[in-house]
C-alpha cells in the first residue's frame, strides 16, 4: 500500500488546534460545581459486584525531560516519595471505606511520572494497602509506566511481586542528537536489557511509547528508531505527536522553537512512521496506536469493546474508574472527577480527612451522547447511524444534522456518508481530531489552548 499524498495546503487547514478527546468534555471544561458531596453520592450509587478500574499517579521523575507534558517534578531525593505514599495510602482508605468490597478492581494502572521509582518495598506496601481496602479480581490487570532508565532487576522484581502484568515503557527517539535536546539519554543496549528481563519476569504485553516531531528529529533518525523498537518486538507501539505546550509546560522552553520539526516536516514523519509499522505487520489501533495481532487492544479494537479514556486507547471497559493521587481523573456514569492538580494541596486535603478533588463535570444525556458519537470517531473513525438511533432516540436529531452539515462543508472528501451511516476515509484518518472536534459542543467555549491536531 502505497504512501498518501497530501498538500501542504491541506495540512494546515487540518492542523487548527483542538483536543485530543481522551474525555467529552475535555477537562478545561471541568469545573467547581462537582465537589465532594456530590462525588460521594456518584461513589456510593457503585452497584454491589460491579467492575471498577484504579488509576493511581505518581507525581515525580528523577530527571526532567524537557518534552515532558506530564504532571511530574523533579526530585533528587526519595523522601518526597515516601511522604506522598503515606497520604496516598490515607486516600485508598477514604475511598475503600465508601465503595467497600462490594465492587471488584479488574484493572490498576500505575501512571506518572515514574513509578518506576518505587522501591520493592514500597510496592509491596502500596499492595498490602490496596487488598485491605479494594476486592480484586484473581485476573486483575495490573499496568505500569516505566522509564527504563530507572530500573534495575531489584525494581523488576519488585514489580512482578507487586502483580504487573503490563509494562509501559518510554523509548521517545534513540537518536543521541535528540535526546540531548530532549535531556533524556536512554541508550538502546540498556532499554533492550529492561525488555529482555520484563519478558523473564512474565510481561507478556509490552508498550512502547515513541515520538515523532521532536527537536531535530528527521524521517531518517526516526526510521532507524523504529527499526530498533521493533528489534524489541513490543506488543503495542504508542506514536505520540510532540505536544510543545511552553505555555503549560515551562520546562519546555529548554527547547528552542526553531529545532521543532514544522508542520509539514512532522505530518512527514507521522505517516512514515504509520508506513512503516503497517509494513511490519502491526495494525493500527485509532489515531496513534499500533499492535501486533492478537495483542489485546488489536482484539479490543476489532470486537469494537476498545474505550478511549484518559490513559488513551483501552481495553477497559467498566463503568467505573477511580482516580487516586494528585491529579489523577476518575469517571463514573454520571461524570468526571479531578483530584488537586499541586501535590502540596492535594496531600493537605487528604491529611484534613477530605476527598482531595477539585473539580469535575456532571454529564447532560446530550453530553454522553455528543461524548460517545466522539469516542467512535476517535477509535473507529465512524458513525453507526444504527447505533447512534437505538441509543439516544430523538436526541440523535442534532447529530445527524451536525453529520450533514460535515458533508457539505468537507470538500475535500474526507468524511462521507456510507450505507450504514458515516465514517472518515482512509485518507481523513490523519485529520481525525478535526472531525470529531465538528461534534465538540463545547469547543468555542472557554479559552483552552490545544497543541496541534496533526
Ligand atoms: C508518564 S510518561 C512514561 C513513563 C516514564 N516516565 C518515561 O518517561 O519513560 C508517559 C508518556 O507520555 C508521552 N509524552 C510525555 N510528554 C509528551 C508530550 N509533550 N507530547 C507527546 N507525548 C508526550 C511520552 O511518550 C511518555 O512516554
Ligand atoms: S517523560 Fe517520563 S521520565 Fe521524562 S519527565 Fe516525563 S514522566 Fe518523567
Amino acid at each position: 500500500m502505497p504512501m498518501a499524498k497530501y498538500s501542504s495546503e491541506t495540512i494546515h487547514k487540518y492542523a487548527a488546534p483542538v483536543p485530543r478527546y481522551t474525555s467529552y468534555p475535555t477537562a478545561p471544561h471541568f469545573n467547581e460545581t462537582v465537589g465532594q458531596t456530590r462525588y460521594r453520592s456518584w461513589l456510593e450509587n457503585i452497584k454491589p459486584r460491579s467492575e471498577v478500574s484504579l488509576y493511581i499517579h505518581i507525581p515525580f521523575c528523577d530527571r526532567l525531560c524537557w518534552f515532558c507534558g506530564c504532571h511530574t517534578k523533579h526530585i533528587l531525593k526519595y523522601a518526597p516519595i515516601l511522604k506522598y505514599l503515606e497520604v496516598l495510602y490515607r486516600e485508598i482508605d477514604l475511598i475503600g471505606a465508601i465503595i467497600g468490597k462490594n465492587a471488584t478492581i479488574n484493572q490498576l494502572h500505575l501512571g506518572g511520572g515514574s513509578p518506576s521509582l518505587l522501591r520493592p518495598e514500597d510496592l509491596e506496601k502500596l499492595k498490602i494497602r490496596l487488598e485491605k481496602s479494594f476486592k480484586f479480581s484473581d485476573r486483575a490487570e495490573i499496568s505500569v509506566e516505566l522509564d527504563p532508565s530507572d530500573l534495575d532487576d531489584n525494581i523488576l522484581d519488585g514489580l512482578a511481586r507487586f502483580g504487573m502484568t503490563r509494562a509501559s515503557i518510554g523509548v521517545q527517539d534513540f537518536s543521541p542528537d535528540v535526546q540531548k535536546a530532549i535531556n533524556r539519554p536512554q541508550s538502546f543496549e540498556d532499554t533492550r536489557y529492561v525488555v529482555k528481563r520484563l519478558r523473564e519476569i512474565g510481561i507478556n504485553s509490552l508498550n512502547i511509547d515513541a515520538l515523532y516531531g521532536l527537536p531535530l528529529q528527521t524521517r531518517a533518525g526516526l526510521e532507524k528508531t523504529l527499526d530498533q523498537v521493533l528489534a524489541l518486538q513490543p506488543d503495542r507501539i504508542a506514536m505520540f505527536g510532540y505536544a510543545h505546550v511552553p505555555w503549560m509546560k515551562k520546562h519546555q522552553q529548554m527547547i528552542p522553537a526553531k529545532t521543532i520539526p514544522g508542520l509539514d516536516e512532522r505530518f512527514a514523519q507521522a505517516r512514515l512512521a504509520e508506513y512503516f509499522l503497517k509494513q511490519n505487520n502491526y495494525l493500527q489501533i485509532g489515531i496513534d496506536h499500533f499492535a501486533r495481532a492478537g495483542d489485546g487492544l488489536a482484539i479490543a479494537n476489532e470486537q469494537r469493546t476498545m474505550k478511549r479514556n484518559f490513559q488513551g486507547y483501552t481495553t477497559d471497559n467498566s463503568q467505573y474508574l477511580i482516580g487516586l493521587g494528585a491529579s489523577s481523573i476518575g469517571q463514573v456514569p454520571e461524570g468526571f472527577i479531578q483530584n488537586t492538580h499541586a501535590t502540596a494541596s492535594y496531600m493537605r486535603q487528604v491529611e484534613g480527612g477530605e476527598l482531595p478533588i477539585s473539580r469535575g463535570f456532571a454529564l447532560s444525556p446530550g453530553d454522553k451522547m455528543h461524548g460517545a458519537v466522539i469516542e467512535q470517531l476517535m477509535c473507529y473513525f465512524e458513525i453507526n447511524a444504527q447505533w447512534l438511533d437505538e441509543n439516544f432516540g430523538a436526541q440523535a436529531a442534532s447529530i445527524h444534522e451536525l453529520a450533514r452539515e460535515l458533508l457539505t462543508s468537507n470538500k475535500d472528501g474526507y468524511f462521507v456518508e456510507t450505507k450504514s451511516g458515516y465514517k472518515i476515509t482512509e485518507e481523513g484518518k490523519p485529520f481525525a481530531r478535526y472531525f470529531a472536534a465538528h461534534f465538540d459542543a463545547y469547543l468555542n467555549l472557554g479559552a483552552a489552548r490545544h497543541s496541534i491536531a496533526v
